[in-house]
């Protein structure tokens, strides 16, 4: 039986990883926590980084995590304590076209489809009921929404936020740390580091440190 480990599981959608790995008949024998308190729907090992042996590295991990900022930061951690990554872990209810790719450690919840000749990106993830067209180019580290719609021919910079319900319009590039809010209709090009929100879409302020994205619930 296939199994993965599960890295920093205080945020609570490490609730969901462990649902999809449940449908997809894949085993959790461990979670490592790193700070905070773990929050788990089973009764699974859970061990404080401190307290890991060797063996528990010869199992590849996925961190959880809807935050960019919190994965990558977990991914590295995990690195150092030398673990490997695990291929995508991709619930069964949702559809990969057969000519996507789906990068290393990426998450696609259920619901979700994905279209042909699409390139998702390493430790990305795919909140529930979310869509990407054909052709879709993701980067590293993109956390999509719930039920976001990016239409085909998207391109989004590594690390940016696409948010819960929004919906990108064929052919747009989407910058590199940029944030579209939840219930956007971005019908324009957005630059790096960015914040667009609104029907029709249109920039706002956006600070990084004090934003909602990164509060630990927000994780
Ligand atoms: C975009 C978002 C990250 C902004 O949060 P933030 O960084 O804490 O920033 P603020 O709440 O201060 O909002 C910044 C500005 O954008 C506006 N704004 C934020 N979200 C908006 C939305 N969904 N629709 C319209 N305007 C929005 C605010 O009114 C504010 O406008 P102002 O500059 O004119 O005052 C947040 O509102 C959002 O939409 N998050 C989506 C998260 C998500 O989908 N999570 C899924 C988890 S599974």
């Amino acid at each position: 039986m296939k199994q993965i480990a599960l890295f920093g599981v205080r945020s609570p959608l490490a609730v969901e990883y462990e649902e999809t790995c449940q449908r997809a008949g894949i085993a959790i024998p461990f979670a490592v926590n790193v700070a905070g308190a773990p929050r788990l729907l089973t009764t699974a090992l859970i061990f404080e980084l401190d307290d890991l042996e060797p063996h528990h590295l010869e199992t590849a991990c996925i961190v959880c995590a809807f935050s960019p900022v919190r994965r990558r930061a977990l991914v590295e951690t995990a690195l150092k304590a030398g673990f490997t990554i695990a291929d995508a872990l991709v619930d069964p209810a949702s559809t990969i076209a057969s000519s996507a790719r789906v990068g290393a450690g990426s998450y696609i919840n259920a619901g979700c489809v994905i279209g042909a000749l699409s390139m998702i990106g390493d430790h990305v993830m795919f909140n529930r009921s979310s869509s990407a067209g054909h052709h879709t180019i993701l980067a590293d580290y993109v956390s999509v929404g719930p039920g976001a719609t990016l239409a085909g021919n998207v391109r989004v910079g590594e690390g940016s936020v696409i948010g819960a319900g929004s919906i990108i319009l064929p052919g747009l590039r989407i910058g590199a740390g940029a944030v579209v809010a939840a219930g956007a209709l971005v019908r324009h090009h957005v630059p790096d580091g960015i914040l667009v929100a609104g029907n029709p879409a249109v920039r706002h302020a956006f600070n990084f440190h004090r934003s909602s994205l990164n509060l630990p619930d927000a994780e």
